[in-house]
């Protein structure tokens, strides 16, 4: 059993969603211990970026390739195939700017990929990527619930969300810590409460 662990903050020891979804995977192979884990920091080693260069060189005979375009091209389909390959991910995900990071945004581009994650046909738009069991570990600065004046511009959990159900993942898990700009007792409480929430998390999963 795969286990994919991918963090996005850019604030180093001091994030909270590092803290929730370390919580999280440390519960889960305390459930699953044969559980294999590939770590990505998307921070400190981000995708490259999908652009029409990197388009350019998947055209290119791989012996035209130049360096830099080879190595672009492993990267983003290690991407893709860590993500095929997990039974279980585990997502760090910080609100910025009323959406996510765009180190995950570029994470992301790697996964949607018609034939391998969804298809389109009359029928429809089909996913293909199910069976995962996928985690996010939210963090924000302030609050979005529904009932909130903010919510029409919380753009991070509902882009992932349909996101993931787009690629045949209705069921996302998400474990949420709001507010934490709010001071830091406040902080403080919305850390412990979703780190403890994170560690109840490690059900044991059947092997596929
Ligand atoms: C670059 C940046 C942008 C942010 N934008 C928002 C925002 O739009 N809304 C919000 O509520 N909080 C915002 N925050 C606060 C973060 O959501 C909050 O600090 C959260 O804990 C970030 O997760 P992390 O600690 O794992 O990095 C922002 C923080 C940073 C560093």
């Amino acid at each position: 059993m795969n286990l994919l662990h991918i963090d996005s903050s850019i604030l180093g020891d001091h994030s909270v969603s590092r803290k929730v979804s370390a919580a999280a995977v440390v519960a889960i192979v305390a459930a699953n211990p044969g559980v294999k884990v590939t770590y990505r920091d998307l921070d400190a080693a981000p995708a490259p970026h999908q652009s029409g260069a990197l388009l350019a060189a998947r055209l290119l005979d791989p012996g035209a390739r130049s360096a830099d375009q080879a190595r672009d091209i492993t990267e983003a389909d290690a991407v893709l195939d860590e993500f095929l390959a997990a039974d279980i991910v585990v997502i760090g995900a910080p609100m910025y700017n009323f959406g996510i990071p765009s180190t995950l945004k570029s994470w992301i581009d790697h996964l949607a990929i018609a034939g391998k994650t969804f298809s389109y046909s009359e029928a429809g738009v089909q996913g293909l990527a199910g069976g995962k069991r996928l985690i996010l570990a939210s963090s924000r600065g302030g609050f979005y619930g529904a009932d909130s004046p903010m919510a029409a511009v919380q753009h991070q959990e509902s882009y992932l969300r349909d996101f993931f159900r787009f690629i045949g993942i209705p069921d996302v898990e998400v474990v949420s810590a709001e507010g934490v700009n709010y001071g830091p007792d406040h902080k403080q409480k919305a850390l412990d409460g979703a780190v403890a929430e994170a560690a109840n998390l490690g059900r044991a999963l059947q092997a596929a």
